[in-house]
């Protein structure tokens, strides 16, 4: 038995990273996972993986941008054609930039926000008349929302706002039994940390400097995280900034 057994959940952005191994941890634990990035053929393993690691057909994938509406309504129909409605939402897709103050353009700006910030709204709004009442959803923000980040500040100031757009749905929703809890994830080992800086070995050994368990996490480590404020384990937090961070934010 599993923690998560006839449970639905939607994963955005879970073609890399935190959001792969968040989908992956939840079909292990017997969720059924609906899975968004742009890439649709990195879906397509996706699926046939955790077709495999599962031994039964857990996925599903849609090819879908988290700034584009119509992509959004696409990925709900799917949602809703299939006769499920959704048990865990994680509203993870995001992406960053190193750009120092002095440097910040209106496109960086504005892609930042309308991916961090728009498509967290958005994907929120769209999936809550498939949101059954009891259901965890899961917004995905970032120690660094709390923490100075040199050449980050854009991309801190859009965790942020994912920080404050969760406590407000979560009072919003109560009423219906949703909880809604940020994570807080530290230097986490994924392609788009790693990718940030050409030189990865400084960038890795710049980043394990600031944790004071002194190594980046694992997806793997986060997505436990994100399961577990998806089962009923969790029963009673709502509103919450859970903090993944090998310590950075709190030592
Ligand atoms: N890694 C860290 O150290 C860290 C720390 C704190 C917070 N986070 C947060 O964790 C989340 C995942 O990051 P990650 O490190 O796992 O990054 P990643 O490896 O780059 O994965 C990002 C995922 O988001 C998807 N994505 C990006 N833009 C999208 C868009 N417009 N529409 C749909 N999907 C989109 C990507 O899929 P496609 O390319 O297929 O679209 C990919 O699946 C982000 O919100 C990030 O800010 C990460």
């Amino acid at each position: 038995m599993g923690q998560l057994d006839g449970k639905t959940a939607l994963v955005t952005g879970a073609t890399s990273g935190i959001g792969l191994a968040s989908a992956r941890a939840l079909a292990a634990e017997g969720a059924y996972v609906f899975l968004t990035g742009r890439r649709a053929d990195r879906l397509a393993e996706i699926v046939t993986e955790i077709a495999a690691e599962s031994g039964a057909q857990r996925a599903t994938g849609i090819q879908a941008d988290v700034t584009d509406l119509a992509d959004l309504d696409r990925v709900m129909a799917a949602v809703e054609q299939s006769g499920r409605g959704l048990d865990i939402l994680f509203a993870n897709a995001g992406i960053a930039e190193l750009v120092p103050l002095g440097e910040i353009t209106w496109e960086h700006y504005a892609d930042t926000f309308n991916t961090n910030v728009g498509g967290v709204v958005f994907t929120v709004q769209k999936a809550l008349p498939l949101l059954k009442d009891g259901s965890s959803v899961i917004l995905c923000g970032s120690n660094v929302a709390v923490k100075a980040a040199p050449a980050l500040s854009v991309y801190a100031a859009t965790k942020a706002a994912v920080r404050s757009l969760g406590r407000t749905w979560a009072a919003e929703l109560t009423g219906r039994g949703i909880r809604v809890n940020t994570i807080a994830p530290g230097p986490t080992e994924t392609p788009g940390l790693l990718g940030l800086n050409p030189d990865e070995e400084q960038l890795r050994a710049a980043l394990i400097a600031t944790v004071p368990m002194n190594r980046l996490a694992k997806p793997e480590e986060t997505a436990g995280v994100v399961t577990f404020l998806a089962s009923d384990r969790a029963s009673f937090m709502t509103g919450a900034e859970v903090f993944v961070d090998g310590g950075a934010s709190q030592i």
